[in-house]
């Protein structure tokens, strides 16, 4: 008989729980909580499963401190990790995080060598390398979760915006997760409408500073976390993409080997994704200007790895 896909969740804060949440509200697999935290994970995924016979899903939610429940896992989501507070910036979380993804990555590697891993821990694009370097996964079975976030913060202005349904905005946000990310208004439609046609430049640049900055407008609000639900959902497609092989071209931080002039650096751009993790990198056509923006996005990347090497030296 076949069996459910399983997917771990490591993390069982505000984005790794609502990503369980999100998962199994869509039936898309049994889900292993994994938190150091004793009792955390284990009482939400008891809380989460107490839920499913009124949703009517059929799904088994376990918690645990370690990692032997996890093991064979089809896919890892990891989120373990500090999130930001006020003031400060995702790099900031560069020593913390990088530490406990190396930790969780061996226990992965371990548990689950077959698993795909989608790394959500800040800051995004630098813990994609920590996660891919302990792993030594192939570059397809290793992603990064934020252009998907982003592209969504980025529709959801753009609705607001033209007054018009989500469903008929179209664009993508490509670059590394932080203020240097990069919109794309010449590749957005509304209804197959170019967004130019629909919006004055000066909203349209209003729209995509207030998309750069998406998530610190957040934490302003929270004062002692920032955004999971939005996080949480995006992490839930790409997973779906990856379980149900639909190969949905989603914008996700991958390695770079290669495409758009860049190599072994991993930065958001177009994935098509299906079960094997990465099915391929989808190039598109950008701009000379599109391309500089890229280019400058690639360069915060850049120096958060170096910062990452002088990390590891010191
Ligand atoms: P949170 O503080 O609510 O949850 C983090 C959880 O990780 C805590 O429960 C903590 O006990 C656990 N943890 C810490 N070390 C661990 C370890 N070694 N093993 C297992 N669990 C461990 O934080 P939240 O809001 O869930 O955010 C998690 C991370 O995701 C942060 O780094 C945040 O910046 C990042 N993030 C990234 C986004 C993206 O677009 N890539 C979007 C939103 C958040
Ligand atoms: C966000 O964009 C904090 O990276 C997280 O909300």
């Amino acid at each position: 008989m076949p069996r459910r896909p399983k997917v771990t969740v490591v993390g069982a804060g505000n984005v790794g729980a609502s990503t369980a949440h999100w998962l199994v509200s869509k039936e898309l697999c049994d889900v292993v909580l994994v938190d150091i935290v004793e009792g955390l994970p284990q009482g939400k995924a008891l809380d989460l499963m107490q839920a499913t016979p009124v949703e009517d899903v059929d799904c088994r939610v376990e918690g645990a401190n370690d990692y032997e429940a996890t093991s064979g896992s089809d896919v890892v989501v990891i989120t373990s990790g500090v999130p930001r507070k006020p003031g400060m910036s995702r790099d900031d979380l560069l020593a913390t995080n990088s530490k406990i993804m190396r930790t969780v990555c061996e226990e992965v590697k371990r548990t689950s060598p077959q698993a795909v891993v989608i790394v959500v821990a800040n800051p995004l694009d630098a813990m994609c390398h920590v996660a891919y370097d302990t792993l030594g996964f192939p570059r397809e079975r290793v992603l990064g979760m934020a252009g998907v976030l982003d592209t969504a913060r980025y529709k959801t202005f753009v609705a607001m915006e033209v007054g018009c349904s989500v469903e008929d905005v179209h664009g993508m946000v490509l670059g590394g997760h932080g203020d240097t990310m990069v919109p794309l208004p010449n590749h957005t439609s509304v209804g197959g409408i170019p967004l130019r046609e629909l919006v004055s430049n000066e909203r349209i640049d209003a729209i995509v500073e207030r998309t750069a900055k998406g998530g610190a407008e957040i934490v302003a609000h929270l004062k002692t976390g920032s955004a999971f639900f939005a996080p949480a959902s995006a992490v839930s497609a790409m997973v779906a993409s990856i379980l149900r092989d639909k190969k949905r071209v989603l914008p996700c931080a991958a390695l770079l080997q290669g495409e758009y002039g860049y190599r072994d650096l991993f930065i958001g751009v177009p994935c098509m994704l299906g079960a094997g993790g990465l099915d391929r990198v989808v190039e598109m056509k950008l701009s000379e200007h599109e391309a500089s923006l890229l280019e400058n996005s690639a360069s915060s990347v850049r120096e958060l790895t170096t910062a990452l090497a002088n990390l590891d030296k010191g």
